[in-house]
């Protein structure tokens, strides 16, 4: 069916003839192409629900940088959205909302999203993308992880710090389980109704796993994570990505129900391949700067993060997503050295 499903096969633990890549936020700002088509828009959010637009971005990465898989263009923020929260994208300051969440009287007031009726247009986007690609690659579907979708719901913005989403676990913890609960129940069917239109894997972003301690992570994200993961892995594989998270790597090792463990670029490979074991594969991790560098030097990085994970059960990624000043040819070049790379 599919033209080309290593990333498939290489998240399952098969081997393969050569290492899949794809890029985190290969879909966006660093292609001019996508400049162009975010310029017709009048804005992010119109674009991420204009599924016919949506679409047409989500597949430029496979044509213009040669990646093995596409990721669905849209929003980890779709779900506050979509649970009676709304955001506005402010043109490069980023995600901010005008109502937070302080309380549990605020928790009860949210609904549990519906994927199917509430993100119908995400689901169309899948379709139309899935179409598009006429199988020649696999499409990643994706959601952000509880504890990160309720640090921007309580917080109401980025943050260096996230201390009011913090502060919130430390001081109302029974709210903070409500909400993360409720959360959870959403992306659950969010990302049934992604599976249903055809999203062939899931990533979960977990973008601020690394401000918790060990012990709040255990507490106020895993079990979530797990509830999760174990509610879809029977359909499709499943990547959890939480960054910074050093202190969680074992655990997500023992996570049954998640395929691949992604890591950012300050998680050594083989470090990581021991805290997690031989029988999950792992994404990642080449650190966004190495872009900025020539090609002689992306090339010899690209050459090291191979070596260093091995030719199988690795799926080649940065260890975060592209900044939007790079470069497109040397985001190709990194594409081209990982697909070029004898062993
Ligand atoms: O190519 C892809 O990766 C698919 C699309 C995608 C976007 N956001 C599009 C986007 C994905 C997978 C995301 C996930 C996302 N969104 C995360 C998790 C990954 C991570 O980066 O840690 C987070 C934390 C968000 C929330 C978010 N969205 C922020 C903080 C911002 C503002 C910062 C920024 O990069 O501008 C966004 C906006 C956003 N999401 C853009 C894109 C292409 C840029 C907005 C634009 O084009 O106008």
């Amino acid at each position: 069916m599919l033209q080309n499903d290593l990333i498939l096969r290489a998240a399952k633990g098969e081997k393969t003839e050569r290492t899949p890549v794809w890029l985190m936020r290969q879909a966006g700002r660093v292609l001019p192409e996508y400049r162009e088509v975010r310029a017709k828009m009048g804005g992010f959010k119109e674009l991420v629900k204009t599924p016919e637009f949506a679409a047409e971005v989500t597949i430029q990465p496979v044509d213009i940088l040669g990646v093995d898989a596409a990721i669905i263009f849209s929003d980890i923020l779709v779900i506050p959205e979509a649970m009676g929260l709304d955001y506005q994208m402010v043109e490069s300051r980023g995600p901010w909302f005008e109502k937070t969440i302080q309380s549990l009287e605020d928790v009860d007031k949210l609904r549990i999203a519906n994927g199917v009726d509430d993100l119908h247009y995400v689901c169309e986007a899948i379709r139309l993308t899935k179409q598009g690609l006429a199988n020649r690659v696999p499409l990643i579907g994706f959601a952000g992880a509880p504890w990160t979708i309720l640090a921007y719901m309580v917080e109401g913005s980025g943050s260096k710090t996230f201390s009011k989403a913090k502060r919130f676990l430390y001081t109302q913890p029974e709210a903070a389980h409500a909400l993360l609960e409720k959360i959870a129940q959403s992306t659950i069917n969010y990302l049934r109704a992604q599976i249903g239109a055809g999203a062939d894997m899931i990533q979960l972003f977990d973008s601020w796993a690394g401000i918790l301690s060990p012990e709040q992570y255990k507490t106020f994200a895993l079990p979530y994570i797990a509830k999760i993961t174990d509610a879809i892995y029977t359909h499709v594989p499943v990547t959890v990505f939480a960054k910074d998270a050093h202190f969680i790597r074992k655990e997500l090792g023992a996570l049954t129900s998640c395929h691949t463990v992604g890591l950012d670029w300050t998680m050594d490979a083989r470090e990581s391949r021991a805290l997690i074991g031989e029988h999950k594969t792992l994404q990642g991790n080449a650190d966004p700067c190495l872009l900025y560098a020539d090609f002689k030097t992306i090339e010899h990085g690209v050459a090291e993060m191979l070596n260093a994970f091995g030719p199988h059960k690795h799926i080649a990624n940065l260890g975060h997503g592209l900044y939007p000043d790079l470069n497109k040819d040397n985001v190709r070049c990194f594409v081209d050295a990982v697909k070029n790379h004898t062993w």
